[in-house]
């Protein structure tokens, strides 16, 4: 044991023999030891109150209460009985030493003393006892540090619940919270498409209005300008007659005068060659007959004015459906007929046997003139992408052709070999606003409105198209209105 150790470790020697007492004194206080000393028993119990030494040596035979007792009742009591008991006893002395050693005691130590043993047996019950000391902190604080965690797992159990009710709480709002904006979101969402479909709805409205009020009141001049042709046009076909029968009584009368009177007095010759009587006499009729053409011609174009404007028609009527195709061809024949930039373009009629269909004829006048002039349109455009080489070889054309399709159901077809149209401009077609030509050209209404106005009729309105194949556009219309508001 080093000198360190051994200036720590007290030693207690209880011994009635001063002799005794002196030499291990003697030799334990020169290796290092601090001793203390009791002459026996009772006074080492006594000491025992004040220091508490690392080991003990104890005499056994002693006066008062021997060694073995002062053992006992060190070790009933809680601040000695660690402390190692080393009993010591003489040669000669015969000592139960089983019984010390079941009290208590470590060792036994016999007198007279070999100071090695001495040493070397208190060394080892030192260091056992400091290695039990050791061993008792290390458990104590492992004990303890068992208890702490023991309790830290304890607090985290207790909180465990509430930590789960608190997150199973917080998830539950987090949802709710999440519903709510879903929800919400919805409804903007809604709200958006709702409004999105009154502005479109709007935007229709708008349109047709303008479109309807713009076919009102060129109907209206139409029919202005028809009915204030109307009469003096008539005038001049109704006297158109008597005035050929009133030549032709003048020229017989003519005749007659020269036949009977042979000698045409000079001022009467001179005049009769002058205004070149023979012409005169043979180009009058003629210049009457054509007169009463041209008169007749005025006549019609004012009937398919009528017909077209019908604004007096606000109810649904049987009508002649052949009728509202040529007074819309009359009224575009200025386009069709050609000019100095487009060739003319050809109208080929197929008209099928079709009985009157009631509808409002002013309305579907309106769907012809918008095909019409669609079909117009892509054929001059198609003009300007070909030479004039081109342009000779090809004979432009609208086909118009009409068939009964069943008991209650006609169609009218117009088709052109213009350019056609492609799959994603046939998609659009009959959108609200969708057009291809430049901005101040198209409104692109004509067709949304003519679809509509078909559907209203209880029709249909579909578009046959390719490029380059010309477009086809196809009308079915009940032949009797189904509507009974509509019917007679
Ligand atoms: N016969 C046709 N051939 C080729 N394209 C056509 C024909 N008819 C219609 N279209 C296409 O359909 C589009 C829409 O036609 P729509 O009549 O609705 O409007 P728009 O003619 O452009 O303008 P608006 O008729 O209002 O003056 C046209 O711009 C054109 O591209
Ligand atoms: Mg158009």
């Amino acid at each position: 044991m080093n000198s360190e150790n051994q200036e720590q470790n007290i030693i207690l020697i209880v011994d009635d023999n001063p002799t005794n007492l002196k030499v291990l004194f003697d030799c334990l206080a020169d290796s290092g030891f601090k001793i203390l000393v009791a002459q026996d028993g009772e006074d080492a119990i006594e000491q025992l109150e004040y220091a508490l030494p690392d080991l003990i040596l104890l005499d056994v035979m002693m006066p008062g209460i021997d060694g073995f007792e002062t053992c006992r009742y060190l070790k009933t009591k809680e601040t000695t009985k660690d402390i190692p008991v080393i009993f010591m006893t003489a040669l000669s002395e015969t000592v139960d030493k089983v019984k010390g050693l079941s009290i208590g005691a470590v060792d036994y130590i016999t007198k007279p003393f070999q100071h090695e043993e001495v040493l070397a047996r208190i060394n080892v019950h030192l260091r056992l006892r400091n290695l039990t000391k050791k061993l008792q902190e290390n458990s104590l604080r492992l004990e303890k540090e068992v208890k702490e965690r023991l309790k830290a797992q304890q607090e985290l159990l207790q909180l465990t619940p509430e930590l789960e009710k608190r997150a199973e709480e917080r998830t539950a709002e987090l949802q709710q919270a999440n519903q709510q904006l879903q929800q919400s979101e919805a409804r903007y969402r809604e709200q958006a498409k709702q409004l999105e479909i009154a502005f479109r709805q709007l935007k229709e409205t708008q349109s047709q209005l303008v479109q309807s009020e713009k076919m009102s009141s060129l109907g209206q001049l139409v029919a202005g300008v028809a009915h204030e042709i109307n009469n003096p046009v008539n005038f001049i076909y109704g006297n158109l007659a008597h005035a050929k029968q009133y030549t032709q009584d003048l020229l017989y009368l003519l005749d007659l005068y020269a036949k009977h009177t042979p000698s045409t007095p000079p001022e009467i010759q001179e005049y009769a060659e002058a205004i070149d009587l023979e012409f005169l006499v043979k180009d009058l009729p003629q210049l009457l007959a054509s007169m009463k053409i041209g008169a007749e011609r005025i006549r019609e174009i004012i009937q398919s004015l009528r017909n077209f404007s019908r604004v007096d028609e606000a109810e649904m009527k049987p009508v002649n459906i052949h009728e509202g195709l040529d007074s819309t061809l009359l009224i575009l024949h200025n386009r069709l007929k050609g000019g100095s930039n487009h060739s003319a373009i050809q109208v080929v009629k197929e008209y099928g046997d079709l009985p009157l269909v009631e509808c409002y004829a002013g309305q579907l006048n309106q769907v012809f003139m918008n095909l019409i002039a669609n079909a117009i349109d892509a054929l001059e455009e198609y003009d300007k992408e070909r030479t004039s080489q081109d342009n000779q070889a090809y004979c432009k054309q609208i086909r118009i052709r009409t068939q009964v399709v069943d008991d209650n159901l006609v169609s009218i077809r117009i088709a052109d070999n213009g350019p056609g149209m492609t799959a994603d401009v046939c998609q659009h077609l009959f959108e609200p606003f969708f057009t291809t030509k430049p901005v101040g050209k198209g409104t692109g209404l004509g067709l949304s409105i003519s679809h509509q106005i078909i559907s209203k009729h209880g029709g249909q309105m579909q578009c046959i198209s390719d490029v380059g194949k010309g477009a086809e556009f196809i009308i079915t219309i009940p032949i009797r209105a189904r509507s009974p508001q509509l019917a007679h």
